[in-house]
């Protein structure tokens, strides 16, 4: 088996069918009514970035040639990584300053509280999509220099965790944000700051599979030149 998701298929599987995808859409829903109580000109919309991260994580996979099951075993993975979000006080987002020290730290809990959500519904389940998925919730604010959230270094960090990591970066910087100013947040520009000043974040290779599809896709919707 690979580091990929390939031995089990969650379109077809009885397990993930009958339980996680149940599990992933009802925490999704809880999630956009945690979203309703957030001021309305928010912007960076949780239940809205999951769907995004993983869609953008499938497309990944399927430009790797991975394999249209290792996509979807990834898409729904993917989705549910910010779930814990929901059992933190709405007051410790949308602030007007960039989140540093503590309160990034307490918003960061989300990853460990997800852990929790997870173990305590799926308690009695085993399988390698849980393990997974749990994998992904818990280290998806890591890095690959140990400066992530729980200080975890690359030994730790799978390929799918990985490109959970950067995909999930990627978003949340392509989304205007008061703190921002007015900081390019284009995808050739996020890109670039993702391999220059950012570069030690991140695994390499995935984020040049990454920035190739994503640039692939924003030249066809940009269109040629006029
Ligand atoms: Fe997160
Ligand atoms: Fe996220």
């Amino acid at each position: 088996m690979s580091e990929w998701p390939d031995d089990y298929d969650f379109e077809t599987d009885e397990l993930c069918q009958n339980v996680f995808k149940p599990f992933i859409l009802n925490e999704l829903d809880l999630l956009e009514a945690y979203d309703g109580q957030r001021p309305d000109s928010i912007t960076y919309i949780f239940h809205e970035h999951a769907e995004r991260v993983a869609r953008d994580v499938e497309k990944t996979c399927l430009h790797m040639d991975l394999g249209k099951t290792v996509a979807r075993n990834m898409y729904w993975a993917l989705l549910p990584h910010d779930c814990g979000k929901r059992l933190l006080p709405v007051s410790l987002w949308d602030q007007d300053d960039k989140p540093e020290g503590d309160l990034k730290d307490r918003r960061r809990e989300h990853t460990k509280l997800g852990v929790q959500i997870a173990e305590k519904e799926l308690s009695d389940v085993e399988h390698p999509f849980k393990t997974l998925m749990v994998d992904i919730i818990l280290k998806h604010h890591e890095q690959m220099d140990g400066k992530g959230y729980l200080k975890l270094g690359p030994e730790h960090l799978s390929k799918p965790v990985r490109l959970a990591c950067l995909v999930e970066a990627f978003d949340g910087w392509s989304i205007a944000r008061p703190h921002y100013g007015g900081r390019d947040i284009t995808i050739p520009a996020v890109l670039e700051r993702m391999r220059g000043e950012k570069a030690g974040f991140f695994d390499k290779a995935l984020l040049d599979a990454f920035a190739e599809m994503k640039m692939a896709e924003y030249n066809r919707l940009e269109g040629p030149a006029p």
